[in-house]
């Protein structure tokens, strides 16, 4: 995403050409040649993948789960590293419990939530929606979660909140890459307040029916699927109600390259590459990216009068 253009693209050719050569590989294979003609049901449990299922197994356009197999093991999460491949590895002994969110800033009551109560306190529920990266990947994903509207009516925003600001756990012990000082670490996101009451802002605590993993933002992450995937801040601590706008960490980093709203955009393009087209993982070739991610008719009307060039 920022100015290390090599390590983005070669962990993403080298999964690649690992996944073409599977591919092949299983031609020649008959048992699995048949697998792979059979219906696409993400709801059986794929070997090795410890029970994750889900109940649907498309997204409301039809489009088909990614797998569990991708979801978990194709990351961006660069507390740990940039090298997307290696995340899951270097993630795995990740303490993630105990855990507590604290909620304040502009409200009238602000809480600290521990992971017990917001999985029991909040309904959480499978939400399927596309994450679509800003590097110009995709997946579709089941998650296990609850309306960030549910958090923010427990503590009550005062009339001076004007935007959420969001922060993930500072810990360089935990995080390796928090000591690379590029970035100004804690990684921090931030969305207006109608984005925030907006129902498809969600706050996930799992996916495919399982607890996330470390790699996908354990215990707490945001999804937020008609913004680009680094609106989706994992490993919450923090979540504040502020009067000014936030500036994320990527706004600091590259200002000119990452803005505030980063809503998915076919027509903006990115200041090094087009954002016209994506490449969903699990599929071949490269698909057109739709406007806002394909939620124009649930968000549109937060823009409207907006300069989405202008607001990138
Ligand atoms: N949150 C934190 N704390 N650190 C990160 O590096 N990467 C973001 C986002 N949230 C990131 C993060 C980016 S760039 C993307 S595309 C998504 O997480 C990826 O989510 P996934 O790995 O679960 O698919």
């Amino acid at each position: 995403m920022k100015a290390i253009p090599s390590s983005e693209i070669t962990p993403e050719e080298v999964y690649l050409s690992r996944r073409r050569f599977l591919k092949q590989a299983l031609v020649f294979t008959g048992a699995v040649a048949l697998a792979a003609c059979a219906p696409q049901s993400v709801a059986t449990n794929p070997p090795g993948d410890d029970g994750a299922t889900a109940t649907g197994s498309t997204d409301e356009l039809g489009d088909r789960l990614t797998s569990y197999q991708d979801v978990t093991n194709y990351n961006n999460f660069y507390e740990f590293t940039t090298d997307k491949v290696a995340v899951a590895r270097l993630s795995s002994s990740f303490i993630s419990s105990p855990w507590q969110v604290q909620v304040g800033g502009l409200v009238e009551s602000p809480k600290t939530f521990d992971l017990d109560d917001l999985r029991t306190r909040f309904d959480r529920q499978e939400r399927i929606t596309r994450l679509r990266c800003v590097e110009g990947w995709s997946m579709v994903i089941p998650w296990l979660a609850f309306p960030l509207r549910d958090l923010l009516n427990e503590v009550r925003p005062t009339a001076d909140a004007r935007y959420v600001r969001f922060e993930s756990l500072y810990d360089p012990q935990q995080f390796p890459g928090q000591k690379d000082k590029w970035f100004n670490w804690p990684y921090v996101e931030g969305l207006t307040l109608a984005e925030a009451y907006n129902d498809l802002t969600l706050l996930a605590t799992g996916l495919y029916g399982k607890d996330l993993l470390p790699q996908n933002g354990a215990p707490i992450r945001l999804v937020v699927p008609w913004k680009y995937g680094f609106k989706s801040i994992k490993s919450i601590v923090k979540i504040d109600l502020v009067a000014e706008q936030p500036t994320s960490l990527w706004m600091a980093a590259a200002p000119n390259e990452y803005g505030f709203y980063a809503n998915v955009n076919p027509n903006v393009p990115h200041p090094r590459w087009s954002q016209a087209s994506e490449r969903r993982i699990g599929e071949l070739g490269r698909r057109d990216t739709l406007l806002f991610n394909g939620y124009a008719e649930q968000v549109a009307e937060l823009y409207r009068g907006l300069d989405l060039k202008a607001n990138y």
